[in-house]
C-alpha cells in the first residue's frame, strides 16, 4: 500500500465521506541563512517530500484530526476557545485553524487525516508543510479563498502564537509559492519572489540529514534575533536610515563595525555578507554559473560556523565530507536554523551516483551515526491534488 492509500484508509476510519486531498511540500534553503528575519533575501526550493491531508467538511464546527505519523486522533471545537503552546503536534493544526478564523475566515468543521514523509527536525520545513497543508484544506473545504502570501503569513503567525517559535517567513512562503524546477528568490521585506530556473540536467540537490535534532535551537535562535536587533539599534547612530540589517551594505558594515561589541559584530557580519551572497547566488544560477553558486554555498557555511555560530560538529563533518569530493560537489553548507539538522549540497548530476554513499560512509566512519541522504527535486508549492498523485 502506498502512502496515499494508507491516508485514504485512515480517513475512512474517521468517516465514510469521500475526502479531497491536499499536499504541501517541505523545503530546503540553498543560501540566505538567518537573513529572513532581518528583512533580507533567501533562495530556497520546495522538495518532493511533504505533508498530505485527506479532508472532508462536517456540518458542525468540530475538527477531528488523525495523524498517521503520530498514530493519534484528536479533536477540537472551533466555537470553544483552545489552549496554545502545549508542545504537541495539534498546536500547529489547531493554531492554523484559529489563526485563519482570527483573520476573518469563517471555517466549517472538518475530518482530516494527515501524513508526512518529511523528516522532523532536519530543517526541511516540516512545520510549515503541516501548517500550510492544513490551512489550505480547511479554507478549501469551507469554500473560502486566501492568496498564497496571506496563507503563508497566517502559517507564520500560527507558529509564533500557538507553537511558540518566532520563525521568519521563509519556510511558509517556500511551501506556498515554490515552482517545480526553480529556486525562489524571496525578498523577505516586500514578500515578493522571483523564480530562478535551476539547471536540473547538470546539477542535483542533495540533502544530508545528520540525524542530530536541532539542539538548543529555539533559545539560540531567539538570542541571534536579539543580537541582530541590537546591531540595528547601535548602527542607527551613524546610519539613521536603517530599519533592519537588510539596509546595511558590506561597505557600511566595514566602515562602522568597530562600534559593535562582540558577538554582535560577528553576527552582523554574517547577515550582511549572506544577504549579498543570496543575491549573487540567484544571479549565478540565472546565468548558469553553478561553480560560483557552489563557492558561495561553501562561504556561507564558513560564516554560519565561525561568525553566526549556529553549526555543530556533525554538520561540519557532513559539509567537509562533501567538500572532499571536488569532482562531484559544487558546494555544501548547513541549511535551516542550525545546531543539527541537515546540509544541502549542489552536486554534478554526472557524478551523483556514488555521492550519497560516499558522504554517508565518511560521516558514519567519523561520527558513528548513520545519516539519511535524499536526492531532492525542486517541486511545486502547496495545492489540492486532483489526479490522485502527489
Ligand atoms: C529556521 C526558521 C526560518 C529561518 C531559518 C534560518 O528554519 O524557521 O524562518 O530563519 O531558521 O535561515
Amino acid at each position: 500500500m502506498n502512502d496515499t492509500d494508507k491516508l485514504q484508509q485512515a480517513f475512512r476510519e474517521l468517516t465514510p465521506t469521500a475526502p479531497r486531498l491536499f499536499h504541501a511540500p517541505g523545503g530546503v534553503n540553498l543560501i540566505g541563512e538567518h537573513t529572513d528575519y532581518n528583512d533580507g533575501f533567501v533562495l530556497p526550493v520546495a522538495i518532493d517530500r511533504g505533508t498530505t491531508v485527506a479532508g472532508a467538511k462536517r456540518d458542525d464546527r468540530r475538527v477531528r484530526v488523525r495523524s498517521l505519523n503520530m498514530e493519534e486522533t484528536v479533536e477540537f471545537d472551533l466555537d470553544v476557545p483552545g489552549d496554545s503552546q502545549r508542545g504537541i503536534w495539534l498546536d500547529y493544526v489547531e493554531g492554523m485553524a484559529r489563526t485563519l478564523e482570527a483573520r476573518g475566515v469563517r471555517l466549517c468543521g472538518a475530518d482530516l487525516a494527515l501524513h508526512s514523509d518529511i523528516p522532523d527536525g532536519a530543517g526541511l520545513s516540516s512545520s510549515a508543510a503541516l501548517e500550510i497543508s492544513v490551512g489550505m484544506a480547511l479554507l478549501t473545504l469551507s469554500g473560502a479563498r486566501m492568496d498564497r502570501v496571506a496563507l503563508a503569513l497566517a502559517g507564520q503567525e500560527a507558529e509564533h502564537k500557538y507553537v511558540g517559535t518566532r520563525c521568519g517567513i521563509m519556510d511558509q512562503l517556500t511551501v506556498t509559492c515554490a515552482r517545480a524546477g526553480h529556486a525562489l528568490l524571496i525578498d523577505c521585506r516586500t514578500l515578493e519572489n522571483i523564480y530562478i530556473p535551476l539547471d536540473t540536467a547538470s546539477t542535483a540537490i542533495v540533502v544530508a540529514d545528520t540525524g542530530i535534532k536541532h539542539r538548543l535551537a529555539s533559545s539560540a535562535y531567539s538570542e541571534r534575533r536579539a543580537e541582530c536587533e541590537r546591531a540595528v539599534e547601535i548602527l542607527r547612530e551613524p546610519l539613521p536610515h536603517i530599519r533592519a540589517l537588510r539596509d546595511v551594505c558590506v561597505a557600511d558594515f566595514e566602515r562602522h563595525q568597530m562600534i559593535l561589541p562582540e558577538p554582535v559584530r560577528s553576527r552582523c557580519k554574517h547577515v550582511v555578507k549572506e544577504n549579498k551572497s543570496a543575491l549573487l547566488a540567484a544571479q549565478a544560477l540565472h546565468s548558469g554559473d553553478v561553480a560560483k553558486m557552489g563557492r558561495l554555498m561553501n562561504c556561507s557555511h564558513k560564516s554560519l560556523r565561525d561568525d553566526y555560530e549556529v553549526s555543530c560538529a556533525e554538520l561540519d563533518v557532513m559539509v567537509k565530507s562533501a567538500q572532499s569530493l571536488p569532482g562531484a560537489t559544487l558546494g555544501a553548507r548547513m541549511t535551516g536554523g542550525g545546531f543539527g539538522g541537515a546540509t544541502v549540497n549542489l552536486v554534478r548530476r554526472d557524478a551523483l551516483e556514488g555521492f550519497p554513499d560516499a558522504i554517508a560512509l565518511d560521516y558514519l566512519w567519523i561520527t558513528n551515526i548513520s545519516p539519511s541522504i535524499y536526492v531532492v527535486e525542486a517541486s511545486d508549492g502547496a495545492a489540492e491534488i486532483t489526479d490522485g498523485n502527489v
